[in-house]
């Protein structure tokens, strides 16, 4: 007999986050199923969030959530992220993604995004201790599977705030967390604070992942050995560079390795990849963000940024991409070592 029916009927076995695990973030406009792709192409990653879907939204059936839970093509790796105002709203939208094959659902307690906070939503329930718990624990009564959540900081720089704010979810229910160690209102300029990240993931008797400002071999190998997290996500620098995770690895199994990019080709995938999984209303958005940080690899990385932000549909996107490389042809293959 076993002591918890609802675990046994579909899901028999609950997998374990992967050891050492490199993770996709959830990132608006920019984690959905084209990127995943694009990174599977050079070998994907251990598991990879979606951008977050708003519990409400999906469950008054806005036509884009279903997008933005799209989990293909490795579902068992992908973890839907959703943020919420409501806790009603979100174990209802839950109830809604019970059939899908994913590795689990995250909590976004991070977004500090102003019409999200001041609804409530994000940040703003890392100010609301008991509330966020309540929420915690209605989701876990939902949802059987893996339970994640996604915080920042919080307000104000309080390691001990932090550590019984998790501890309270951990009590709730999640059953491993990720920290983006900046403060609620933080912007990029500041440097993520790591040191956060070691202290949570050797005090909580869960898993910690951290995540922040990891943009190559030796970043993720300094923050490996100072903050011995779980696993390391990967946000703008997965953008700049979906080839990253295969470096990471690549480099961890040899210190001589060197992944040859072609640069041009994998603008186009992306580009074609957009086209064949989102829908056409999508496309522009999506490829004026990736192009945002993908650019950067540019040797003129400002010229090709602009040219691409000011173009008006994806064929004269195409058209840039093909003077640019016609241009400078030595950006068109990179060996990239770090
Ligand atoms: C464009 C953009 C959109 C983001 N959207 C989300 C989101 O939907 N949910 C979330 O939890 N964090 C979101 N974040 C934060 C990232 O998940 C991550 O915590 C942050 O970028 C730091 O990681 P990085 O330095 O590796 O980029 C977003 C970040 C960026 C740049």
């Amino acid at each position: 007999m076993n002591a918890d029916p609802f675990r046994c009927i579909s899901w028999p076995v609950q997998p374990p986050l992967p050891a050492d695990a490199l993770v996709l973030a959830p990132m608006v406009s920019l984690s959905h199923r084209a990127l995943r792709e694009l990174i599977l192409r050079f070998g994907g990653m251990d598991l990879a969030f979606t951008e977050m879907a708003s519990a409400g939204a999906l469950v008054s059936e806005s036509p884009y959530d279903a997008w933005y839970l799209d989990a293909e093509p490795e579902p068992a790796k992908t973890i839907l992220q959703f943020y919420t105002t409501k806790p009603g709203r979100l174990a209802e939208a839950l109830a809604m993604v019970a059939d899908k094959p994913v590795f689990g659902v995250d909590i976004n307690f991070g977004c500090a995004a102003p019409h999200i906070k001041r609804a409530g939503g994000g940040a703003a329930w890392m100010r609301e201790p008991e509330k966020a718990r309540d929420l915690v624990a209605l989701a876990r009564a939902a949802w059987p599977r893996n339970l994640s959540a996604k915080l920042r900081i919080g307000p104000e720089e309080d390691y001990g705030a932090l550590r019984d704010f998790a501890q309270g979810l951990i009590e709730a229910g999640i059953d491993f967390l990720t920290l983006h160690p900046r403060l609620e209102d933080e912007k990029f300029r500041r440097k993520s604070r790591w040191d956060y990240v070691g202290r949570l993931a050797a005090e909580l008797p869960v898993p910690v992942l951290g995540n922040g400002d990891v943009r190559s071999f030796s970043d993720w190998t300094r923050r490996r050995t100072e903050a011995a997290p779980a696993g390391v996500m990967l946000g703008r620098e997965a953008v700049r560079r979906p080839w990253i995770f295969a470096l990471l690895r690549g480099r961890e199994a040899s210190p001589d390795f060197a992944l040859e990019v072609k640069l041009r080709d994998t603008a186009f995938d992306f580009l074609d990849l957009l086209e064949a999984r989102l829908p056409a209303d999508m496309h522009l958005t999506r490829a004026r963000k990736f192009f945002f940080y993908y650019a950067d690899n540019a040797t003129y990385a400002h010229h090709l940024r602009w040219k691409l932000q000011n173009a008006p549909d994806l064929p004269a996107m195409r058209t840039i991409l093909d003077a640019y490389f016609e241009e400078v042809p030595q950006d068109r293959v990179r060996l990239e070592r770090d």
